[in-house]
């Protein structure tokens, strides 16, 4: 099974589904998506995975909050299909997932639907035209393939930030943490039969966010990018130890920005890739199979997935720039 992906966008802005995990790059990503005129953000369902799904809930309300956004927000699991959540991360995006920051909470209430079912019926309402992006783990995508078998003939294609193809891991050597997060809920999203974006650890730990950006961000002329600049402190503190120096990799930004056609891949093969569900070393790992690297990737029976490794754009600047220009709601 090879698919393909769909040629040039249809005419106006694209409808997006974001499922997220907020976190500090997942609220980068949010931001992005919500102000780019090329996207419509029709929603977003949150997951456990940075924080628990209700608090990445609160979190992506008060940031749509900060920019008079009315998108809705959709709760999602709780925990993993087929293991316990394993707590969040507070030392990488802080407690409550925005850092040091203590956002205002909005007033608005999570959707009456949860986050399966908000995918569900925005796929069904947009048949053959909904894009999907994911940040975090992949249990509310794997839940809602479950819930209805035919979602991936209604959504027009996926795109994960997840993975690590020739990278090694995150969380461990093998695997990257939104992998790990649910392996099962992972291995049910790549073998389902629509068109599939990995955009993993080999591409967005080449994409990094400077002190220099944070500066930016923090003296610009709008709230959301100076929140953004605070949430930022934290995340940088944790970088120090990955990468020696105050900077982070912009992971879910820069896997939105793929996922909406704004950031154009420069190596991206086509390739099978499987998701490693055992109880061993690798769990949580992707095995994507580039042995046809040698010889520029030809077709690959069983493929599944894009693989996302290279991007030769400065993306970092770009999404700076994007954050800079949103107005606050205030
Ligand atoms: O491995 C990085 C990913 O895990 C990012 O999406 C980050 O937000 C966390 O969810
Ligand atoms: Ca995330």
């Amino acid at each position: 099974m090879t698919r393909v992906h769909p040629g040039p966008r249809d005419a106006g802005p694209i409808k997006t589904y974001l499922d997220c995990d907020t976190g500090i790059d997942d609220a980068m990503a949010l931001l992005y998506l919500h102000h780019r005129p090329e996207v419509d953000l029709l929603g977003v369902g949150t997951v456990s995975g940075n924080v628990t799904s209700a608090q990445a809930a609160r979190n992506t309300l008060a940031l749509l909050e900060l920019v008079g956004s009315s998108t809705p927000v959709a709760v999602g699991e709780r925990d993993p299909l087929a293991q316990a959540f394993a707590g969040g991360a507070p030392s990488v995006h802080g407690r409550a997932g925005t850092g040091n920051v203590q956002l205002p909470p909005s007033a608005r209430l999570p959707h009456e639907l949860d986050a399966p079912d908000l995918l569900i019926r925005l796929a069904r309402e947009h048949p053959g035209a909904l894009r999907v992006i994911a940040t975090g783990p992949l249990t509310n995508l794997a839940v809602a393939l479950r819930r209805e078998p035919e979602l991936p003939g209604l959504v027009a294609e996926v795109t994960i930030m997840g993975g690590a193809a020739l990278a090694p891991g995150n969380i461990t050597p093998a695997a990257e943490a939104n992998i790990a997060g649910d392996p099962e809920a992972a291995a049910a999203v790549f073998a389902a039969d629509w068109p599939l974006t990995m955009v993993g650890l080999d591409v967005t730990m080449q994409h990094r966010l400077t002190e220099e950006h944070r500066g930016k961000l923090l003296t610009g002329e709008h709230e959301p990018a100076r929140v953004i600049g605070q949430m930022l402190d934290r995340y940088l503190d944790f970088y120090v130890g990955i990468f020696g120096v105050r900077g982070c990799a912009l992971h879910d930004p820069l896997a939105a920005a793929i996922g909406v056609g704004l950031v154009v891949p420069s190596l991206a093969p086509t390739v099978r890739v499987e998701v490693d569900t055992t109880t061993g070393p690798g769990r949580g790992g992707t095995v994507a199979d580039l042995r046809g690297q040698y010889v520029d990737y030809p077709a690959q029976e069983g493929a599944n997935c894009r693989v996302v490794l290279a991007v030769d754009d400065a993306f970092a600047d770009d999404l700076v720039a994007t954050l800079l220009q949103i107005p606050g709601a205030g």
